[in-house]
C-alpha cells in the first residue's frame, strides 16, 4: 500500500428536510451568495422556493445564475465570474447535479485568476485560491459534491476537459435522497453507471489485488448493482435513493483511491471526447465505452502475459462468476458488466446515441496529445482509442 494523507474536509449533511441548517452553514463561509442552478428541475420540484425562502428569511443577499447545461460550458463559467465581481459576491451555492457543481468550481477558481478561466481548465495556469462553495445535491452520479474535480466544455474549441484542486472541494453538501425522486429513469440509470465507472477506474489502477481498497470498491459495486434497478423501477424508494446518493459521494471523494496509484481514467477521457462532439449523457457514454476499453486491456493482457487478477476478482467477488480458465472468466466478467448496464436500459453502442465515425480520428488523437498515451492499467495509444471507437460504433 502506498503512503497517503487522508483529509476530506467537506461536511456532509445527509437526510431529508435539513435545509433549516443552510443559513448557518453559508454564514460560516460568506455573506453574499451566487445561487447557481440548471434549467427547470429545481423549480418544478419546489426546491427553489425552499432554498430562496431560507436565504430571504435569514437576510442573506443573493444573486441567481440559472441555465447551467449538462456538460457545463465555459460560457456559463465566464458569466458567473462576471456576476461575482459585479455584485461583490463571496460564496457560491450550487443546487443541482454534477454539471451545476462543476460550473460552480470553475467560477470559484476563475474568480481569483487574472486571465480567462479556460487557462485553468487546460492547465495553462494553476489554481491558487478559490471562492468557497456549498452544494445541495439533486442527482446521484458524479461525486463532485465532495471532490475537487470539475469537467468543463468549450464549444468553440470542441473540448471537454477535467481539472481540479483540493481548493475546489465544497465546504458543505446537503444530501437529501428524496430530492432525487424526480430524477428520470434515464438519468438515474446513467448516474448509476457513472458511479460504477468511478469504482472501475480506481479498481483498474493496478494489476494486483489492492486489499482493503479493492474490497471497499467491490462493496460499493455490489451496492450499486442491488439498488440501481430498484431506483429505476421505483423512483421514490428511499433506501435505493439514499444508497445511490451516498455511494456516489464515496465512490469519488478520494476514499477509494487512497493507498493506490491514481486510477486508470482512460474510459473517462475517451467518453469526454464523445461528449465534446455530441450531446450525450456522460453515464450513457460510459455504459457503451467502458466494456470496450476493458476488452482492449484483455487482448493486451493475453498478448503481454500480464496477470488477470483484476478481471477475475471482479468476476468472482462482484458478479459471482466462475470458470477454470482466467481469460474466459475475464470475458464473462465484461459480458456481465454489459448485461448490468443493459438491464438499466443504457445504450451499448455509439450508434444508439446517434454518434457516427466522422470525428473518430480527432477524438482518438486529442486525449493523447500531451502525454502520448492514456490510462495506466495498460496505456492506450491514439490507434488503440480509434479501434475502441470503431468497435463501439
Ligand atoms: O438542468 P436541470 O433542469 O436541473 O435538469 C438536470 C439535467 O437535465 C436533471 N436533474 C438534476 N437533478 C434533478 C434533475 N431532474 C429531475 N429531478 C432532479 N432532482 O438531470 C440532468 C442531468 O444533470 P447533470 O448535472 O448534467 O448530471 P450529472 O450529475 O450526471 O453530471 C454530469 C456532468 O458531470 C461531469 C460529467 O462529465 C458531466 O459533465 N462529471 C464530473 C465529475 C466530477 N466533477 O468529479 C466526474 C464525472 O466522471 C463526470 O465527468
Ligand atoms: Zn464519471
Amino acid at each position: 500500500m502506498q503512503d497517503f494523507i487522508y483529509n476530506i474536509p467537506t461536511k456532509i449533511i445527509f437526510g431529508p428536510e435539513r435545509l433549516a441548517l443552510l443559513p448557518e452553514e453559508i454564514k460560516a463561509h460568506g455573506n453574499r451568495v451566487l445561487l447557481l442552478y440548471g434549467k427547470n428541475s429545481i423549480k418544478t420540484t419546489g426546491l427553489y422556493d425552499k432554498v430562496v425562502g431560507q436565504l430571504k428569511n435569514h437576510s442573506i443577499v443573493f444573486e441567481e445564475l440559472s441555465g447551467v447545461k449538462p456538460n457545463p460550458s465555459i460560457e456559463s463559467v465566464r458569466a458567473g465570474i462576471r456576476m461575482m465581481y459585479e455584485h461583490k459576491l463571496d460564496f457560491i451555492l450550487a443546487v443541482g447535479g454534477g454539471s451545476v457543481i462543476d460550473c460552480a468550481k470553475a467560477i470559484a477558481a476563475g474568480y481569483h485568476y487574472d486571465g480567462d478561466a479556460w487557462d485553468l481548465v487546460v492547465g495553462k495556469a494553476t489554481i491558487q485560491k478559490a471562492v468557497p462553495i456549498g452544494t445541495i445535491l439533486t442527482l446521484a452520479a458524479t461525486g463532485s459534491e465532495m471532490n475537487g474535480s470539475s469537467v468543463i466544455s468549450n464549444e468553440a474549441t470542441i473540448e471537454k476537459i477535467g481539472f481540479g484542486s483540493p481548493l475546489l472541494r465544497p465546504v458543505f453538501t446537503f444530501e437529501d435522497p428524496t430530492l432525487t425522486y424526480t430524477v428520470s429513469t434515464y438519468q438515474t440509470a446513467a448516474g448509476s453507471v457513472d458511479i460504477f465507472a468511478h469504482l472501475l477506474e480506481n479498481y483498474f489502477s493496478s494489476h494486483d489485488d489492492e486489499g482493503i481498497s479493492d474490497r471497499m470498491i467491490e462493496a460499493m459495486m455490489l451496492n450499486v448493482i442491488h439498488y440501481a434497478p430498484i431506483a429505476v423501477a421505483t423512483p421514490d424508494n428511499y433506501d435505493a435513493r439514499a444508497n445511490l446518493m451516498w455511494t456516489s459521494t464515496l465512490a469519488l471523494n478520494g476514499l477509494t483511491g487512497f493507498g493506490r496509484s491514481g486510477g486508470d481514467w482512460a474510459s473517462h477521457a475517451i467518453e469526454h471526447e464523445v461528449s465534446a462532439y455530441y450531446d450525450i449523457t456522460h453515464g450513457a457514454g460510459l455504459a457503451i465505452l467502458f466494456p470496450y476499453v476493458l476488452e482492449s486491456y484483455l487482448a493486451k493482457d493475453i498478448v503481454d502475459k500480464l496477470p488477470l487478477t483484476k478481471f477475475t476478482q471482479l468476476g468472482r467477488n462482484v458478479f459471482h462468476l466462475e470458470a477454470d480458465d482466467d481469460a474466459i472468466l475475464a470475458q464473462l466478467t465484461i459480458d456481465a458488466l454489459r448485461d448490468f448496464f443493459r438491464s438499466l436500459n443504457m445504450p451499448l453502442q455509439l450508434n444508439e446515441e446517434k454518434v457516427d465515425d466522422t470525428h473518430f480520428r480527432a477524438m482518438a488523437d486529442h486525449p493523447v496529445n500531451t502525454t502520448g498515451t492514456l490510462g495506466c492499467y495498460q496505456p492506450l495509444t491514439a490507434d488503440d482509442i480509434y479501434t475502441i471507437y470503431k468497435k463501439a460504433l
